[in-house]
């Protein structure tokens, strides 16, 4: 956990809800001068409370510790539009069609902020018997490597983990596809757009 939940967090889902005080306080049988404490700063809801609070405030608990109240917000979503979290701990990938709180190994993941593929990490796609043929020039080495390629198009996501003294390469569908993206453990995250057929 690298966050608690604070009182400005409460409150606005407080007010959200269109309770009071005494109400949310009812709710999780705790004085109202408790939550009027959580919410001025003067102290915060114990660990225990956090289950019943996020239930009393009708979000997840992880919503609750980030702050952000995460749904209603997709609806339109377009998986090209999405983001990709790497667990630095256990190499985790997860890509989630809008914004969201990703959690793996205790630790909140940042989305990854796609770079532009540069010369070191150049992405290249061919046509390959009506496949997007996709290689990265790049070492595979155990301390250096591209750990997944993936193909976004706007309704979906074709992802291919690569491993250490494999190749940096993989076919995809074409499909639609919009975007390629390549990772490299060190480097971080690459896109480049396919050739066109
Ligand atoms: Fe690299």
């Amino acid at each position: 956990m690298d966050r608690y939940v604070t009182g400005a967090v409460i409150r606005r889902l407080r007010e959200c809800k269109k309770m009071t005080q005494e109400e949310l306080a009812g709710k999780i049988h705790v004085s109202s001068k408790a939550v009027s404490k959580w919410e001025t700063g003067q102290g915060f809801p114990d660990i225990s409370l956090l289950e019943p609070l996020s239930k009393a405030l009708d979000i997840s608990v992880i919503e609750l510790l980030s702050g952000e109240d995460i749904r209603n917000r997709n609806r339109s979503s377009n998986m090209a539009k999405g983001r990709f979290y790497v667990c630095p701990v256990c190499g985790n990938v997860i890509q989630a069609a809008g914004e969201a709180v990703v959690s793996c190994c205790g630790i909140t993941l940042p989305p990854l902020e796609p770079e532009a593929a540069d010369p070191e990490h150049g992405i290249r796609t061919e046509i390959a018997e009506d496949e997007y043929y996709v290689s990265v020039d790049h070492p595979m080495t155990r301390e250096h490597y591209i750990s997944f390629l993936a193909a976004v198009s706007d309704h979906g996501i074709q992802l291919v983990k690569l491993y250490p003294e494999g190749e940096a390469e993989a076919r995809f569908r074409i499909d639609r596809v919009q975007k390629i993206y390549a990772y490299c453990n060190r480097h971080g995250l690459f896109q480049a757009k396919p050739v066109h057929r």
